[in-house]
């Protein structure tokens, strides 16, 4: 997945395509490349490397100043990272000039029929079909063209187009991929997401499956894939540039650690009342289904989502006494199983845009299941598809490691769980006014956590610096967290973490504990307490350095271990959220204490828009 940008007006177009890339760079850093033309001739540059790179390129080796154009920053999924697969992608003449964000399905027929046309392929993507179609249905209409060669891609896909023979046209489009177009004035941009036009414009119309968007000096036409103009319903943006901006920190990640009490509150606000819970968004689908009657239930989702999910799963099964299931969205679109209207399936994503998770969107509603997203991108395509959308309302998250989007979407599972456990008279119900009485406190719980706990955190990254492994463990919903905190030590940290089961280690895993080994040991549910510290007794007995991490006055787990972590204590329900705060201060000290960028961790991108 990679970011896409275009602007046409009468400023200078490459510094807006730069600053406009820089705030995607979020969705892949691999390479970037810009298109700009004069109304007379177009010019390319792309370089790999992040934006910065493609910015000193051009200063260097400056490209014409134009006041329209097109740009790309890339995360590799077709070819190496290298400048022949950099975008733009052209034909051999240039005559097609084309960027491109997600994939392009049948791109293998596509391209062994042009090769037997005699079209000469010079990358590895599989973007570079759509120029070489352009050239072979090229009509000498640029707009005429692309309507042609249109249903001919499948796939999931944004495009942006220039054409040398008319220097004063850029085509958006998107299918099943995200494409906006900015109205400025007297000007117009198109981009990936909002992030990029926030400081330019407010007024948007996000492109839908089916449209085209053609940009010319002066005018905007949206068009069906017909031909026909569509009057767009233009939206105003509702984030603001602070929320975009680092403000006084030196990274996104620990800027979103440090947010969580306010997106808490957010999460919470209109849906907490002194008694109970509302979730409006779900009136129709009580009114149409009975949860009880529901045989499978399935939480699927990636990554941290799903790992937020099982959360929700142990949670609610609990809760509801109904075996609740969770399947990563990757596994689930190939196999799950039987499925009908009777398998609600709950679908987590913060961006709504994981390509792996409207795969298996669409491999639920293949079967006729009722689905339910939580999503933190209220008019995200997961949100657009899903029957129902709950929003996590968690403002934006730009650093790639998730964060406050894991706290969020667990509170939004505990929000879903008292809701259905009330709704089926579930067992447990007579933990809902505990449950609720904690869910008013979390926000400042957190706060206080973030407060007790990023010293001492600071303190023991420095520890791990000359690690390359770590084990985390913990029983229940506390292993559940370890894969969290597991997952944010590998993707930050780049160390070699591993999550276990506390009851595990014994099995097997135990073989690699050496004297001095570190060992993150999770304890903050009181019913597993006294298992779990005998797990840490045999790790000691190794001689591993064991952190525990465990609730306030808990002297009994702070007497066995190295280190000791306190948190506050609140309900074992939310425990996941709070004792989240100091893993993820730990894998964000991790990492910049051995010089990483926090924020854009090698190999990987925010938003994976390809399966
Ligand atoms: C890890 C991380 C990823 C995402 C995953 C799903 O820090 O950010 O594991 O959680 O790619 O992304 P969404 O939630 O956008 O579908």
């Amino acid at each position: 997945m990679s970011g896409i940008v275009g602007y046409i007006g009468n400023s200078s177009a490459q510094p807006i395509l730069l600053d406009c890339l820089t705030h995607l760079d979020y969705r892949g850093y691999d390479s970037a490349g810009v298109a700009i033309s004069n109304l007379e001739k177009i010019e390319l540059r792309k370089e790999t490397g992040r934006i910065e790179d493609l910015d000193a390129s051009l200063q260097i080796d400056p490209i014409l100043e134009g006041h329209l154009g097109i740009g790309h920053t890339r995360w590799a999924s077709h070819g190496a990272p290298t400048i022949l697969n950099a975008h733009p992608i052209t034909d051999e003449k240039e005559r097609f000039i084309v960027v491109h964000n997600g994939i392009i399905e049948n791109y293998l027929k596509l391209k062994s029929h042009l090769i037997s046309q005699g079209y000469l392929f010079v990358t590895d993507t599989d973007t570079e079909v759509i120029p070489h179609l352009l050239v072979e249905y090229d009509t000498g209409d640029v707009e005429e063209t692309v309507r042609k060669v249109l249903p001919m891609l499948k796939g999931s896909f944004a495009l942006a187009i220039m054409s040398r023979n008319q220097p004063d046209t850029i085509i958006g489009i998107s299918q099943e991929n995200p494409l906006i177009v900015g109205f400025g004035n007297n000007e117009a941009f198109l981009s990936s997401d909002i992030a990029a036009l926030l400081s330019y414009t407010k007024e948007i119309h996000p492109i839908k499956n089916g449209e085209i968007a053609v940009l010319r000096p002066g005018e905007v036409k949206i068009k069906t894939i017909a031909g026909d103009t569509i009057h767009p319903k233009k939206r105003i943006i509702e984030w603001h540039e602070d929320d975009f901006s680092l403000q006084d920190y030196d990274h996104y990640m620990l800027k979103e650690i440090m947010e969580q009490p306010a997106a808490l509150k957010n999460t919470l606000k209109g849906r907490l009342t002194e008694t109970g819970v509302q979730l409006p968004e779900l009136d129709s689908f009580f009114e149409e289904h009975d949860v009880s009657q529901f045989r499978r239930i399935i939480i699927v989702a990636n990554g941290t989502s799903y790992h937020s999910g099982l959360i929700g799963k142990k949670v609610m099964e609990t809760m509801l006494d109904i075996p609740i299931e969770t399947a990563v969205s990757s596994e689930f679109c190939c196999e799950h199983g039987p499925l009908n209207e009777k398998a609600l399936i709950l679908i987590i994503s913060q961006s709504g845009e994981t390509a792996d998770t409207l795969s298996a969107w669409s491999e639920a509603k293949r079967y006729g299941c009722p689905t339910i997203a939580i999503t933190n991108k209220r008019r995200g395509n997961l949100a657009r598809k899903a029957d129902y959308t709950i929003c996590t309302n968690a403002g934006p998250e730009l650093a790639v490691p998730a964060t406050k989007a894991y706290t969020t979407q667990i509170t939004v599972l505990l929000l879903l769980s008292i809701l259905f456990t009330e709704k089926t008279q579930g067992p447990g119900l007579n933990r809902v006014p505990d449950m609720i009485k904690e869910l008013h406190q979390l926000p400042e719980e957190v706060d206080k956590t973030l407060i007790m706990t990023q010293d001492a955190i600071d303190q023991f990254a420095q520890v791990t610096e000359d690690q390359q492994s770590l084990f985390l463990i913990g029983r229940g919903l506390d292993y559940v967290l370890a894969l969290e905190g597991a997952l944010k030590l590998q993707e930050v940290a780049y160390l070699h973490a591993d999550a276990y089961a506390a009851g595990e280690m014994k099995h097997g895993t135990m073989a690699l504990i050496t004297p001095g080994v570190p060992v993150i040991a999770l304890s903050t549910q009181k019913h597993l307490r006294e298992k779990t510290i005998n797990n840490i007794k045999e790790l000691k007995a190794r001689d591993a350095f064991v952190v525990g991490v465990t609730t306030i006055g808990d002297d009994e787990v702070s007497e066995i271990v190295d280190e000791v972590m306190y948190i506050p204590e609140a309900h074992p329900y939310l425990m996941p959220i709070i004792a989240a705060i100091p893993l993820q201060l730990l894998a964000y000290y991790a990492g910049t204490v051995r010089g990483y960028n926090v924020d854009r961790p090698r190999n990987l991108a925010k938003s994976l828009t390809v399966e």
